[in-house]
C-alpha cells in the first residue's frame, strides 16, 4: 500500500512559525515518525512539499495510478484553492485533509475548507499527531477498497 503525504505553503516552517499554534515540531521530524508508523504496518510513504499552488496540483494529479491515497495539508490553500479542490475531485482517491490546528476555533476565514469537500474525511486540531490518525484512517479505507 502506498500513500503519497502533500504538505502546503508554509509548512517548511514548522517549528519555526507561531510555535504557540503549531508546536515545536519541524516538518521533517513529524515525517519521520510518520515513516516509522507506516513501516511497521507496511505501507510505503511519498512525502511532498510546495510552497506553490500549480505543483501541488502536479503533484496531485500524478497520484492518478501510482498511489492508493493522499494524505494532504493543503495549508492556507485550503481556504482558496479551487485548483487543489478539481485536482482531488479529478483523481478520486481516498484522501484525508489534515490541519495541525484547529481551524474551526481560529479566524473566520480558516474556518471553511474549500479542499474538504473532494476529501474522504477531515482530521483537524490534534496537532502533528493528526498525521498518525489519518494514516489509520487511510490505511483501514484502502484495505477496505483492496478486499
Ligand atoms: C493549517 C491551517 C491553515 O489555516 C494555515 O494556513 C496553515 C496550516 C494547519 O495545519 O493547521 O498553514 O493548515
Amino acid at each position: 500500500m502506498k500513500i503519497a503525504v502533500i504538505q502546503g505553503p508554509n509548512l517548511n516552517m514548522l517549528g519555526i512559525r507561531e510555535q504557540h499554534i503549531y508546536g515545536p515540531m519541524n516538518l521533517e521530524q513529524i515525517h519521520d515518525q510518520l515513516k516509522n508508523a507506516a513501516s511497521q504496518n507496511g505501507v510505503e510513504l511519498e512525502f511532498f512539499q510546495s510552497n506553490l499552488e500549480g505543483e501541488l496540483v502536479d503533484r496531485i494529479q500524478e497520484c492518478l495510478g501510482t498511489v492508493d491515497g493522499i494524505m494532504i495539508n493543503p495549508a492556507a490553500y485550503s481556504h482558496s484553492s479551487i485548483a487543489i479542490k478539481d485536482a482531488l475531485s479529478a483523481v478520486e482517491l481516498p484522501t484525508v485533509e489534515v490541519h495541525i490546528s484547529n481551524i474551526y476555533k481560529r479566524e473566520e476565514f480558516r474556518q471553511k475548507s474549500v479542499t474538504a469537500s473532494a476529501t474522504t474525511g477531515v482530521i483537524s486540531g490534534f496537532g502533528p499527531f493528526g498525521y498518525h490518525m489519518g494514516l489509520i484512517a487511510l490505511m483501514q479505507i484502502i484495505s477496505e477498497i483492496k478486499a
